[in-house]
């Protein structure tokens, strides 16, 4: 059920701190400075040898599996391409056999899913999946995988798998890196972050009323662009779906940089930018395309980084979210675009948990 909040997603929201200590129960290992996997049924020696991996997925699933690019390369050096499910099943890429792909889907059952995870065993691929229903179709048919763990999620948009399946990918970012490159040092590190995570999930959560009054406030507007760079771009682009699902406003994310080859040009009074702005290493660059939108006149909603004041005073709304490391902020800055996009669809009527068009698995192709 749902308990004492008005919708399953909202509820699904607030589990998030919950769900992401479950993801990682029994998986993080001090002993060896690792995460483990009882499911993966990989030989370490395939894993040491893997050349390339691909994820592919669709919806939010795909946006998970682009942090998940960006953390198997960083922790794990291994070159990662990220594919929609749709997409990747009709092309033919040339893919040699040090190849591991991995399938990503909340419900285990998506068509296009499912159908690249066939195509890529008929190929003789390492195929493994990243599942939240346990025995789905993808679950059952892949060579071996992980499971969320996160419970059933019920609203058709999804929120707290999104959080275990970046989180999952983070963990097994850490297990490739381990039995690759990385120094036990620097896993013992990230062992320490992961465990900090819940507690810092549920301090982001606390810009509910804050996400609220936001919405209040630009609920109206009909369009909206969402903006982030690096770890936080995939952010930016499943803030926006998230928005236009559910509360049926046109929004787009791109790598903010990328504003001033376009999409500025629909910046205007109306047209609010919701920038990803949290610490990091392009704290800067990301400050400057903020600026940009400004000297348009257009409405900031920034997210950042708890006790960043210099983005409050540039901004025209700020959410904060708590300080992690630039690898795990995307569990963290989606936290207020899930709750934006949960009450603008509130304030505008919409049904957030069974939105127009949309079914929570897509079995059709
Ligand atoms: O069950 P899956 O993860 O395979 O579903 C993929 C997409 O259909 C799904 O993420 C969809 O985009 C959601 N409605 C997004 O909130």
């Amino acid at each position: 059920g749902k308990g004492d909040f008005e919708h399953h997603m909202l509820k699904e929201i607030h589990e998030q701190p919950e769900t992401l200590a479950n993801t990682m129960r029994g998986r993080l290992s001090d002993a060896d400075a690792s995460a483990h996997f009882g499911g993966l049924n990989v030989d370490p020696q395939q894993l040491r040898r893997a050349k390339r991996i691909i994820l592919t997925a669709c919806g939010t699933s795909y946006h998970a599996a682009q942090v998940g690019e960006y953390l198997i390369e960083e922790f794990a050096q291994v070159p990662v391409e990220v594919e929609y499910a749709s997409e990747f099943r009709y092309r033919n890429p040339p893919i040699d056999h040090d190849t591991i792909v991995i399938a990503i889907s909340q419900s285990g059952e998506t068509a296009d899913t499912l159908a690249a995870v066939r195509e890529s065993k008929r190929k003789g691929h390492m195929t493994l999946a990243i599942c939240n229903v346990v025995g789905s179709s993808i679950a059952r048919e892949s060579d071996g995988g992980m499971y969320l763990h996160a419970g059933p999620e019920i609203g058709v948009a999804s929120t707290k798998a999104f959080t275990s399946q970046v989180l999952t990918l983070a963990m097994f970012a850490l297990h490739l890196g381990r039995l690759r490159n990385m120094s036990a040092l620097q896993g013992a590190r990230m062992i320490a972050e992961m465990r900090a995570l819940p507690d810092h999930v549920r301090e982001a959560l606390g810009c509910d009323a804050d996400a609220r009054r936001i919405a209040e406030k630009y609920a109206h507007c009909t369009s909206f662009l969402y903006l982030g760079r690096q770890y936080l771009y995939p952010v930016a682009l499943e803030g926006a779906l998230k928005l236009k699902e559910i509360s049926y406003a046109h929004a787009e994310g791109y790598p903010a940089a990328e504003m001033k080859h376009g999409p500025i040009a629909l910046v205007d009074a109306n047209t609010p930018s919701v920038f990803l702005a949290l610490k990091g290493a392009i704290h800067e660059k990301a400050m400057s395309n903020l600026e940009e939108v400004k000297a348009r006149r257009g409405p900031v909603i920034a997210v950042a980084t708890a006790g960043d004041d210099v983005v409050a005073r540039k901004a025209d709304e700020v959410l904060y979210v708590p300080d992690v490391p630039d690898y795990l902020q995307p569990l963290v800055a989606v936290i207020p675009l899930q709750l934006l996009a949960y009450h603008v669809a509130r304030l505008r009527g919409c049904d957030v948990d069974k939105p127009r068009n949309l079914a929570k698995s897509v079995t059709v192709e």
